[in-house]
């Protein structure tokens, strides 16, 4: 099939790159020239495991072209796929600019029958204002669908190749037809309902993966004052089938470019129209409050912060990604260094993206991790890296100055912890130090 992508972010890139494999004719359209260079260069602008290779192939083979020509594209495509960002706005409502532009240039560019499907997260109902816009700038045919995306970063490519299930939400029997086909190759497991149900299945699932994490962090602080470990509590739970063990490993809380932005914008769907989703709005909360543990922890063991050094593992909001939206980390540095503490930081892969995104001075960026550890008073880890894993503890005690290991992604146990004086804290796991 003849597809265009409209939008090269996360969803967009990884989307049109897997559509390319699937032997369709794909073009990934962005509006940002420099990106859409890059990307004609052959260049990934993401860190993104497998995505440079099929990128590369495809290209290649001739599936794959990058343009910022939208209305070329359109013309030449038989599905158009919109893909673009719905920020947050101040309110935490989602922003839908980006997609109003898209479907008006869609609109514009229609020059016969086509499938306009929005895999962007969008508020119930706005398929239907996509089909109004397109609408008002074309005579021809067409349908829309809602086709939400489930790929977590760090395992975009998998997830999109095996998914565990495809949501076609449509009104109409020929979109349907071709959207099972063209989704055919990925999985059987295809749910086709109307439009606004499969927008509200995307909200609906990111905010319930969000209150099994708010949730077992509440478990998690509960344990450490009653003696109980969580991670013993979780996998004792996750047999149960009707809970599942997935999603359910507590830490410093979920952060990213989907949770917290899709949590608050369903917050404000309720609450526009005067339904108050009180649970919605715990989760967010704790998940906000469990950042600062690890900063009340510090300070319960080392008293004032003034002029002591912290090292810091980890800036990216989970590994395999070099995205810090939203990364606990941010608001953890900024706390320290507002209580006066000197910051060596280390992350794999998302420093420079941090150093670019949050203009916070104070920061020591170091290039390896052993370099942040280095006579440092303590030494947080924020995100749980192989890498991190692979460098055995009593390395950690001999490059610290004092012994503080705060562990925000519970990544050691109890065997490697008991070969060292380490002042060990992890997360609802007392008694580990
Ligand atoms: C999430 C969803 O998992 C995807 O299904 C969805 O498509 C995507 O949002 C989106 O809406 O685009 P993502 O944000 O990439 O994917 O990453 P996750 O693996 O879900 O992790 C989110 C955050 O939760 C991370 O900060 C992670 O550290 C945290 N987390 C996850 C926990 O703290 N505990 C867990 O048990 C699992």
């Amino acid at each position: 099939m003849k597809i265009t992508v409209i939008g090269t972010g996360y969803v967009g890139l990884v989307s049109g790159i897997c559509f390319a494999e699937l032997g369709n004719e794909v073009i990934c359209v962005d509006k940002i020239g420099a990106k859409i260079e890059q990307l004609q260069r052959g260049e990934v602008p993401i860190y993104e495991p497998g995505l440079q290779s099929l990128l590369t192939v495809n290209m290649e083979a001739g599936n794959l072209s990058f343009t910022t020509d939208m209305t070329a594209s359109v013309k030449q495509s038989d599905i158009i796929i919109i893909a673009v960002g719905t920020p947050s706005m101040p309110n935490g409502q989602a922003n839908l600019s980006y997609i109003e532009t898209a479907a008006q240039e869609i609109g514009q560019a229609m020059n016969g029958y086509k499938i306009i499907v929005t895999k962007s997260t969008v508020p119930v109902g706005t398929n239907e204002k996509i089909r109004e816009i397109i609408a008002q700038h074309t005579h021809e045919t067409f349908d829309i669908a809602s086709v939400p995306e489930f790929l977590r970063e760090g395992t975009a490519v998998s997830d999109t190749m095996n998914p565990d299930r495809i949501i076609i939400g449509t009104d109409s029997k020929r979109a349907e037809e071709q959207l099972i086909k063209l989704h055919k190759p990925l999985t059987e497991n295809m749910i086709i309902t109307d439009i606004r149900s499969a927008e509200m299945i995307k909200y609906a699932s990111n905010a319930f993966l969000a209150t099994k994490i708010s949730f077992i962090n509440e478990i998690a602080n509960i344990c450490e004052r009653v003696g109980a470990d969580v991670t013993k509590v979780a996998y004792g739970m996750g047999y149960d089938k009707r809970i599942g063990s997935s999603f359910l490993k507590a830490g410093i809380g979920y952060g990213g470019s989907c949770f917290p932005k899709d949590t608050q914008a369903l917050i404000q769907i309720a609450g526009q129209m005067d339904y108050d989703f009180k649970l919605l709005k715990s989760v967010v909360e704790v998940n906000r409050g469990q950042r600062f543990n690890i900063i009340h922890k510090l300070v319960s063991l080392m008293g004032d912060l003034t002029g002591r050094t912290v090292g810091i593992w980890g800036l990216a909001f989970k590994p395999e990604t070099d995205d810090v939206r939203d990364s606990p980390a941010h608001e953890i540095i900024t706390e320290l260094l507002a209580r006066g503490a000197k910051v060596k930081a280390y992350d794999p892969v998302a420093s420079d993206n941090f150093r670019r995104n949050y203009d916070m001075g104070g920061i020591i960026y170091c290039s390896n991790a052993r370099e942040a550890v280095w006579q440092a008073d303590a030494l947080c880890i924020l995100t749980e890296w192989n890498e991190f894993q692979e460098v055995s503890l009593s390395d950690i005690e001999s490059w610290l100055k004092s012994p503080y290991l705060i562990d925000g992604r519970n990544m050691y146990d109890e065997k490697q912890l008991a070969q060292t004086k380490l002042v060990y804290y992890s997360i609802g796991r007392p008694g580990m130090n």
